[in-house]
């Protein structure tokens, strides 16, 4: 915060900007402390009806470590069945070694907490997915580092750590001060914004209109009185 009470907006975006992937870590592990913290960034992320459908493992002993290696490894044993139906582009790298990630946290969504008002609703899911960035945002903020592995079996995940069957495994936020800073710049640049916004109409530039052909068509979906009246 700024002395104005006002968040420190250029902060905010170093962290957003600066936030890229680490898989290696030193093996000092992080305080109780350090762990609240990152986790009251979790518990305040927005979600759908205030339901905070959202619910975290934390993973710091060994044993619990070795169990979610395990479930990696058949997880991976599995994908090889229909590796060959995805794309080249799609490959998955091989597993991580979460013995050597010092803190590892299981994220997963209660659906019953978050229901769908329309078909096809994932409510719980997104809500996870924020809560997932805004820790991330808060240990990058802190000089950590951080990965998101999410190609992991569900029921073994449940299994596992305790969790109830009807609950979404959503991945796991590996966790730790990063071994080699230059690692966190391998990443390719994201797409620019052109290639991924568009302006009242889909991948339609800042002041374009949209194409007339598709109008059209909207214009007898719709009828034109609805559509001319916007
Ligand atoms: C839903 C989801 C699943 C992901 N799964 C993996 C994964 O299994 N392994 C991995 O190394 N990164 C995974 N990532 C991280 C992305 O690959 C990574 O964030 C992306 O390539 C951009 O790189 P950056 O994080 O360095 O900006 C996942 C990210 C998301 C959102």
């Amino acid at each position: 915060m700024t002395t104005s009470g006002e968040v420190d907006a250029v902060a905010v975006m170093a962290a957003i900007r600066s936030r890229r992937s680490v898989r290696k870590f030193y093996p000092e592990p992080l305080s109780d402390e350090l762990i609240d913290d990152l986790l009251e960034a979790a518990r305040w992320a927005s979600a759908s009806d205030d339901g905070q459908p959202s619910h975290v493992v934390v993973v710091r002993e060994a044993s619990t470590k070795q169990r979610l290696d395990a479930v990696a490894a058949e997880s991976r044993s599995l994908y090889e069945l229909w590796a060959s139906t995805l794309p080249r582009s799609a490959r998955l790298s091989s597993p991580p070694n979460f013995l050597e990630v010092p803190i590892c946290l299981a994220f997963f969504a209660d659906p019953r907490q978050a229901p769908a008002y329309v078909e096809g609703e994932q409510s719980h899911v997104l809500a996870a997915g924020m809560a997932i960035q805004s820790l991330w945002l808060a240990a990058q903020a802190r000089g950590l580092g951080a990965y998101f592995w999410s190609h992991l079996e569900q029921d073994q995940m449940k299994s596992i750590l305790g969790v109830p069957h009807h609950h979404y495994f959503a991945g796991i936020l590996g966790l730790g001060y990063p071994l080699d800073k230059r690692e966190a710049g391998i990443s390719p640049e994201p797409k620019p914004l052109a290639e991924i916004v568009g302006y009242e109409w889909f991948k339609t530039r800042r002041g374009q209109s949209p194409p007339p052909d598709k109008l059209a068509l909207l214009r007898d979906f719709l009828g034109s009185e609805r559509l001319d009246d916007r």
